[in-house]
């Protein structure tokens, strides 16, 4: 007994120890999308990094239900009022072409930016004399944003929830070739073929231009506008540390990665917790397999026009599956009796029940990343942003059928779902894709927190920097070089010329004095 206790007091003296020797660090992250999902994202990365004993700040729309030890949370007054205002009907947006899909996010982005940098919450903080060693910032059209790292002295650690493109690329100092890294709402995947490879180079040219020319000098207002002495926007918009990208080889084509660019995608996934009880009930007992059906958090099904709801309806109406549908309002008057309504579901959870079958979605990130993590093969219908470049890496890869939403009617929709229960090679590939996705060195969630710990260790990480971040658009596409080296070839073309001038005109004149005489 007497050393059982003692065993129990060492080791609680070890971890006791180690724990106060680790030196916790001041980390804030601003996550200030009024988005469940984005919410998620911020959420999960920071309160991991609490519970390893870091000192964590979250500006973010969302009030905390609990107290979690070392965690406080700055909420963004009105973020959902601003939301409300400038909404729009985001189905409207599935005929939109994706350079309007883009400069369309960016301007309606800015007042959001402006809004949490005004919140007397956030104010208060900008003007309190804390320090933090580390800022994360959710990058999402919200550039004004880094005036924060430099506010505070920090080191910068981006998190994109969005795969890399020129948006990304250029930041970063990484080559990101628009022949096979396609462009933020592109549709496209990394095959592309001419006219989209055209397309996707032009989109590349259009809205880097446009970013530069029109949206950095309005970010550079806002970001003066909030935080004085910090310098101009590109000095702090070039000086990132550490960029976390929501991707995984698993569910997205390989495309260049500078080391300082990490993928941690599939991190926001928990393990499955138990399902409430009448919910498994009803799965246990859909022998015949389940559809899960969810637009995700942000396009809520109750708002589809009733044309696509009656289309999406018939055509389940015709299967012998079980279909559970997440919907947000009050029950559907002509529901066919296959088809369970629910307004929450713990999507995660349900998609690790051996008897979910197909997953019917709108094809975000979040929901690709998890049907995969459970090889769960995918319908989606693509309705705006990356939502069609997920669906058409689903078909290239072979685990998905895409029906994009402004196509979307009966049949192809009932044609799609046959294919994907009947055909076993989606959910074959789908299964070997999660197979790929489990087989990581470190889990996402481990990767994210060892690299955020190396930043601080290492000082900001300078040594990962690029160093063509130093250089300027005539010298990073070396056209200094090509244009010094045409002088070259055209000097040495007309010395060339000169010479043979030189030698064949007292020939001639040889032989035409010759034949005078
Ligand atoms: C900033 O906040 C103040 C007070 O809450 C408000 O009067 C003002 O309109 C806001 N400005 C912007 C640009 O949102
Ligand atoms: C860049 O970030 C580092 C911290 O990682 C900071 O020390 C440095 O002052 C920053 N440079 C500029 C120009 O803001
Ligand atoms: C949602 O519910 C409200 C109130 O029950 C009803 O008026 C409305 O028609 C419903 N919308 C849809 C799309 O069913």
């Amino acid at each position: 007994m007497k050393i059982a206790t003692f065993k129990i007091f060492y080791f609680l003296w070890i971890l006791c120890t180690f724990i106060c020797l680790t030196d916790g660090a001041r980390i804030l992250g601003v996550f200030q999308m009024p988005s469940y999902s984005h919410y998620q994202l911020g959420d999960r990365i920071l309160k991991e990094l609490a519970a390893r004993g870091h000192e964590v700040t979250l500006i973010s729309p969302y009030k905390q239900m609990e107290q979690t030890k070392n965690f406080r949370t700055i909420v963004i007054e009105n973020a959902f009022e601003v939301l409300e205002r400038n909404v729009v009907d985001l189905f409207s947006m599935s005929t939109d072409n994706m350079l309007s899909t883009n400069l369309q996010f960016d301007t309606r982005f800015l007042p959001y930016t402006e809004n949490t940098l005004n919140s007397s919450n956030v104010q208060k903080l900008i003007k309190s004399n804390e320090k933090f060693d580390i800022v994360i910032l959710e990058r999402l059209m919200n550039d004004a944003f880094h005036g924060f790292c430099a506010h505070f002295e920090a080191h910068c650690i981006i998190s994109s929830p969005i795969p890399t493109s020129s948006w990304t690329n250029i930041q970063m100092g990484n080559a990101g070739p628009p022949s096979y890294v396609p462009e933020l709402s592109s549709q496209f995947s990394s095959k592309m073929n001419f006219f989209e490879r055209a397309y996707n180079f032009l989109g590349y040219l259009f809205y880097t231009t446009w970013f530069h020319a029109f949206m950095v000098p309005l970010h550079n207002e806002v970001m003066h506008k909030y935080f004085t002495n910090v310098p101009h926007f590109y000095d702090v918009y070039y000086n990132v540390s550490l960029m976390l990208i929501n991707t995984h080889t698993a569910v997205h084509p390989p495309v260049p990665r500078l080391p300082n660019m990490i993928e941690i995608g599939g991190y926001h996934i928990k393990s499955p917790k138990p399902i409430p009880k009448d919910l498994k009930a009803y799965l246990d007992n859909a022998k015949e397999g389940v559809i899960l059906f969810s637009m995700g958090s942000n396009l809520r099904s109750k708002d589809l026009p009733n044309d696509k709801r009656r289309a999406i309806l018939n055509s389940f109406s015709k299967l012998k599956e079980k279909i559970l549908w997440k919907w947000e309002n009050e029950s559907m008057s002509d529901l066919p009796g296959n088809v369970k309504l629910s307004k929450w579901l713990p999507q995660n959870d349900v998609l690790a029940h051996p008897n979910v079958k197909l997953f019917v979605t709108h094809g975000g990130l979040l929901s690709t990343l998890e049907a995969i993590y459970h090889g769960i093969p995918l319908v989606g219908i693509p309705v705006y942003g990356d939502q069609y470049s997920n669906m058409r890496i689903a078909e290239d890869y072979g685990y998905g059928i895409s029906v994009p939403y402004e196509y979307l009617n009966e049949e192809g929709l009932t044609a799609a779902l046959e294919q994907g229960l009947k055909n076993p090679t989606f959910s074959d590939v789908a299964k070997r894709r999660s197979k790929i996705m489990h087989d990581d060195q470190l889990k996402p969630l481990d990767k994210a927190i060892f690299w955020i710990e190396y930043i601080l260790r290492h000082n900001g990480g300078k040594h990962l920097k690029s160093s063509s971040l130093s250089f300027n658009i005539l010298q990073y596409l070396l056209l200094d070089v090509i244009g010094f080296i045409s002088i070259i070839i055209a000097i040495s073309i007309c010395v060339c010329i000169f010479a043979l001038k030189k030698i064949r005109r007292p020939h001639k004149k040889v032989t035409i004095s010759k034949k005078k005489n």
